[in-house]
């Protein structure tokens, strides 16, 4: 078995932090033990297979999950014993697999994001409004403002949801799996939104993606999990080899820098040749 780490010994600025974090549902714990500081002001992306605890991580750093040894510290306080309107002040969570109300329209949604800047003193104001426009056109869902949202395609309804947790303008932003449903171009838009976020406006944000090179494009920091422990963490150039993809994934990859972008890449090797392109003719009798 391959020894999981800890970032415990590294040093950074962190604002959410897991210590020793036990989590799990109702039998046996998902996450062991588990430490995870995330850095400020970056964009965190961790991967690993199916069913390997990523999105435990990250409800239970969103407060959504409650572990059952160790603690989440945002700002230094237990997040479990700090009020939901203030932890929603400084954290959004995009969950895997959400699903709106029937019949809620794209602006009503959205507009659900400005719950936590909401109170019977102060009503929906001109900033919500702002926020929400501002929200819907940078997620390119504002062209369909007024419909319900169970009546649109898998990628627009995703981007709808991307749009609320960006109307809620928290500091630190989770998104599990935000590229689902996304065709290309919509996914490299999104990645560069979020880098424009942490290194541009000083969010940070924590995403849970399966689309390696993707990852591998836009970590600041590479985490890999596999089995509830977390097994590489560090920058991509450092941790995207071939030898970890083995580790954590068993996938067999080539990792190799693509000569235009600089950018590593995986390909499997197990993909199957190209087929060679044969001219057929048509014979005439
Ligand atoms: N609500 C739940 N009740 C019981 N067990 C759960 C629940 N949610 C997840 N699990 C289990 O916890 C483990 C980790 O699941 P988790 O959802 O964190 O994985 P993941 O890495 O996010 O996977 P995926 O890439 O498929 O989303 C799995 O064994 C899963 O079956
Ligand atoms: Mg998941």
């Amino acid at each position: 078995m391959t020894e999981s780490i800890s970032p415990r010994s590294i040093r950074y600025a962190s604002r959410l932090q897991g210590e020793s974090l036990t989590v799990g549902y109702d039998a046996a714990p998902i996450l062991n033990d588990v430490d995870f500081q995330v850095p400020d002001g970056q964009v965190t992306i961790l991967v690993g297979p199916n069913g390997s605890g990523k999105s435990t991580l990250l409800k239970a750093l969103a407060r959504i999950l409650t572990p059952t040894e160790g603690q989440v510290l945002l700002d230094g306080q237990n997040i479990h014993r700090s009020k939901t309107r203030e932890v929603a002040k400084k954290l959004g969570l995009l969950p895997q697999g959400p699903v709106a109300p029937e019949g809620l329209t794209v602006r009503e949604l959205v507009a659900q994001g400005r719950f936590p800047h909401q109170s019977l003193l102060r009503q929906w104001s001109s900033e919500d409004e702002r926020a929400v426009n501002d929200a819907m056109a940078v997620a390119k869902v504002a062209g369909f403002a007024d419909r319900p949202v169970d009546g649109l395609s898998g990628g627009q309804r995703q981007r709808c949801w991307i749009a609320m947790v960006l109307a809620q303008q928290t500091d630190l932003v989770l998104l599990d799996e935000p590229t689902t449903f996304l065709d290309l171009k919509v996914q490299v838009d999104l990645m560069e939104l979020l880098v424009q976020l942490a290194h541009q406006m000083g969010r940070t944000l924590v995403v849970v993606l399966h689309e390696l090179n993707l990852a591998a494009a836009y970590a600041d920091t590479l985490v890999m999990l596999r089995d509830g422990a977390i097994l590489q963490w560090g920058a991509p150039s450092d941790v995207f080899t071939s030898a970890n993809l083995k580790a954590v994934f068993d996938l067999d990859a080539h990792v190799i820098r693509d000569p235009h972008s600089k950018r590593l890449i995986c390909v499997p090797t197990s993909a199957p040749e190209p087929v060679q392109h044969v001219e057929v003719g048509v014979r005439i009798a």
